[in-house]
């Protein structure tokens, strides 16, 4: 439960990896930190993951909350923003970060692994924004900030489905930054580039030596290289920026 006066802050897909990451950059003793996980595959290592980042959100002085919530159902959403608002009674910033891959080529890709990309990483993201930008459009203040991917703007093989979830995503960060502006909350996205998680670690070393012959900086990203992009939308600095993508990818896309 958050402490009066604490700002709220939710991520989702905050147990591991760049959703950890952010939800560390935007932590300290006056924000309340929310996140959401979500691993049919694997729910006591996603728990488990999901406790370390409440430890380490503890240790910085940070509010904590996690529970298993899959966004791409809008009846697990609404459960987990109505508990949320019940708690805190606002939202500042709404990070949508959860996301999946189902590679294949195009030719081979089976419609289960279109549709579970797009249901988790488009569906999901719409689903939040839409809840999320209800409510701060009435606080008249918010900060909406999309993971998106560089591959959405210059395309991959292998990832067809990723590449349009990830595509539609910066249409949406647009579309809302326009619709919700006249109401003081900015939508922005961040796009990465080839950034050290359990997404990329399990890749032939072919394709990361493909992926690292692009980078003119000479080095994979870290998840706090993601962070600290989505620190400075969610501070006071950023707060003449909407409807933009931040790319953070070493370089690989200019
Ligand atoms: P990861 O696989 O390490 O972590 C994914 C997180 O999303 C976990 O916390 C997981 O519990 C959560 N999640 C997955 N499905 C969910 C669902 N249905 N509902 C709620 N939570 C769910 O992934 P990583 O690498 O940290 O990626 C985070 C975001 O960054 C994703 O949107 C990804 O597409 C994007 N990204 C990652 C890049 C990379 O190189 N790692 C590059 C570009 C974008």
């Amino acid at each position: 439960m958050p402490e009066k006066g604490q700002r709220t802050v939710v991520v989702t897909g905050g147990s591991r990896g760049i959703g950890r990451a952010i939800c560390l950059a935007l932590a300290d003793a006056g924000t309340h930190v929310y996140f959401n996980y979500f691993n049919p595959a694997d729910p006591e290592g996603e728990a488990a993951a999901a406790s370390e980042t409440e430890a380490l959100l503890a240790a910085a002085n940070a509010g904590a909350s996690s529970q298993s919530v899959n966004v791409a159902s809008e009846d697990e959403i609404k459960v987990f923003i109505d508990s949320i608002m019940n708690e805190s009674g606002r939202i500042d910033v709404w990070v949508n970060n959860a996301g999946i891959t189902r590679d294949s080529l195009l030719v081979r890709m089976k419609t289960k692994a279109w549709d579970d990309v797009i249901d988790v990483n488009l569906k999901g993201t719409f689903l939040c924004s839409r809840a999320v930008a209800k409510i701060m459009m009435k606080q008249r203040e918010g900060r909406i900030i999309n993971i998106a991917s560089i591959v959405g703007v210059t395309g991959n093989p292998g990832q067809s489905n990723y590449v349009a979830s990830k595509a539609g995503i910066i249409g949406l960060t647009k579309a809302a930054a326009k619709e919700l502006a006249p109401r003081n909350v900015t939508v922005n996205a961040v796009a990465p580039g080839f950034i050290e998680t359990d997404m990329t670690q399990d890749l032939p070393q072919n394709v990361k030596d493909a992926f690292m012959a692009q980078i003119p900086l000479g080095r994979s990203g870290q998840p706090e290289d993601v962070a600290a992009a989505v620190a400075f939308l969610a501070s006071d600095a950023a707060s003449y920026l909407t409807g933009q993508v931040i790319h953070v990818s070493g370089g690989m896309y200019i």
